[in-house]
């Protein structure tokens, strides 16, 4: 499903209309803590995004492409250990730095609408909260890297931590990030709580300790007042 899987169908045929330079198609991610139901939710809004007629390119990261994969092995295997702070910052904006050129970029480009499972907002809340990294640093890299790509919609999924713990648990063994103590992931909460007052016109604030379909209706609504209303 990952990938840029669906990435050749016919929504990115020229329209007979269409005189050569197709509209840019839109950017949004999905953050928040782990197990705050971001892959469940994702795969959700992309059967209701079908539904409306936008087949959007699904990706998530670090990963979306091959290279960028591996990296995503390497900063999630449990068994690396003493890997420092700043190579897995860097590790994360190498990953994403391949991810932008050659999924992202040419997506958005050919008009496809993107969805991406974290993205930047994430390095803020694990490398900047989490590990405690100057936010100045990150950003950065974040301009070097992305030049002016920003999302047009985040959409962050919150939920206590102890919470999001269980849930993560439950579902499969903790990886590299998830081996942390609770106060690490106090100040990624914490992180992106900042993240949605700071940058509230591109970020919706989702409560995720509501059942599965109540989190889906308020991102469904979310994202038609943000950016399908007067399409
Ligand atoms: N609203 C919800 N209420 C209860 N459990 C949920 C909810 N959303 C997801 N889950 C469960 O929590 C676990 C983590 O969800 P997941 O989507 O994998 O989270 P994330 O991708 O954010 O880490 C999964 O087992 C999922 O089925
Ligand atoms: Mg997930």
């Amino acid at each position: 499903m990952y990938a840029g899987a669906s990435r050749s169908d016919a929504s990115l045929d020229a329209s007979p209309c269409a005189s050569g330079a197709k509209d840019r198609g839109r950017f949004i991610t999905l953050e928040g803590g782990e197990g705050a139901g971001k892959s469940t939710q994702l795969a959700r809004l992309v059967d209701w995004l079908r539904g409306q007629g936008i087949d959007p390119v699904v990706t998530r990261e670090p990963g979306g492409t091959p290279a960028a994969e591996r990296i995503r092995g390497l900063l999630l295997d449990a068994a690396q250990t003493g890997l420092s702070t700043e190579a897995e910052l860097l590790l994360m904006f190498a990953a994403r730095a391949d991810h932008l050129a050659h999924c992202i970029e040419p997506a958005l480009s050919a008009g496809r609408w993107v969805i991406c499972d974290r993205f930047t907002d994430a390095t803020y809340a694990y490398q900047g909260g989490g590990r405690g990294l100057e936010q100045a640093r990150i950003a950065e890299l974040e301009r070097f890297v992305q030049r002016g790509l920003r999302p047009d919609l985040t959409l962050i999924l919150d939920l206590p931590v102890a919470s999001g713990l269980a849930r993560a648990h439950r579902r499969s063994t903790p990886d590299r990030f998830e081996v942390e103590d609770l106060a690490f992931f106090e100040r990624v909460r914490a992180t992106y709580l900042e993240i949605a007052e700071r940058c509230a016109e591109r970020v919706c604030l989702i409560r995720a300790d509501q059942s599965e379909e109540a989190v889906a209706a308020e991102m469904r609504a979310c994202l038609a007042e943000r950016l399908l209303a007067g399409r």
